[in-house]
């Protein structure tokens, strides 16, 4: 059989690839959770798609991400890998779907990328997963690492608050990154930390950082497609930045679509089929 890839497939950006950006050019990465969202980051250039469980708070309209079911994540997995053509496409492991055993977590990541169409899984936790990490890449399924402020620990922390302020939890952040490191992630997401621990992260680790809400310094930065695009026009992360009003935006189309057909002016004949 052979190995060479045909030439006419699109070049797609591996985890090794990810890897070398360490030091060298910042990563872009972005949630999508559709086809068509996924089409347009992957054409602008976006260079990981996170299928990310907060599906369930911007898709599914809940308060928090734990209702998301890995049944959730491999459906919308498989729209989003239809749209890309070459970011790295990266499956969340929902809540309950690793924790329990290291059989679930192995038989969960494998359906996000045997059912999903994912190059990769990631892993909210540190010291405590890290087998499981390593179980992962050992059987060639790649996994990008979650640490921080992990959500689906939401009521451990009592809200959605910034962790590793203080000694302990600044501690508990840095083992748990470099365990997970050790045991094989490729690339580690640092959400909701102080800027210097970011920082401190990504000194330290030996692959590439990729910040929500964790500085400047890390080695990319990952944002909630929602947020990027101002969808919710009542509510922004402080962390994030909104570089469009697309919900203002949709609202007032479908107004005017609604006061139109109210007025008889949709359908015109150019609308209609004769
Ligand atoms: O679920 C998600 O979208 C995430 C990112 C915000 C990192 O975990």
């Amino acid at each position: 059989m052979s190995t060479t890839t045909p030439s006419r497939a699109p070049a797609k950006l591996t985890v090794q690839a990810i890897r070398q950006r360490k030091g060298a050019a910042k990563l872009v990465a972005l949630t999508a959770y559709d086809v068509m969202f996924a089409r347009l980051a992957d054409a602008a250039g976006v260079d990981i798609v996170l299928v990310g469980d907060s599906l369930g708070m911007m898709v599914q309209g809940h308060a928090n991400t734990l209702p998301v079911t890995l049944e959730d994540v491999v459906y919308h997995t498989r729209a989003v890998a239809r749209g890309v053509a070459h970011a790295h496409l990266v499956a969340d492991m929902p809540f309950m779907s690793y924790q329990a055993s290291l059989e679930d977590g192995i038989r969960a990541a494998g359906r996000l990328l045997q059912q999903g169409g994912a190059e990769s899984v990631k892993i909210e936790g540190g010291a405590e997963v890290a087998e499981l990490v390593h179980r992962l890449t050992t059987y060639g399924i790649p996994v990008m690492a979650h640490v921080g402020m992990t959500p689906q620990s939401v009521h451990q922390y009592g809200g959605f608050k910034v962790q590793g302020r203080e000694e302990q939890s600044h501690k508990r952040i840095l083992d748990g990154a470099l365990a997970v490191v050790d045991a094989g992630a490729y690339a580690v997401v640092v959400e909701s930390v102080p800027e210097a621990l970011g920082q401190e992260l990504t000194q330290r680790l030996h692959v590439p950082t990729i910040g929500i809400g964790a500085g400047a310094n890390c080695d990319g930065q990952i944002l909630v497609m929602h947020d990027v695009l101002g969808l919710d026009p009542h509510w922004k992360p402080r962390f994030a930045r909104q570089y469009a009003a697309l919900g203002q935006q949709a609202q007032a189309a479908f107004a005017a679509y609604a006061d139109d057909v109210r007025h008889g002016r949709f359908p015109s004949n150019d609308e209609t089929f004769k």
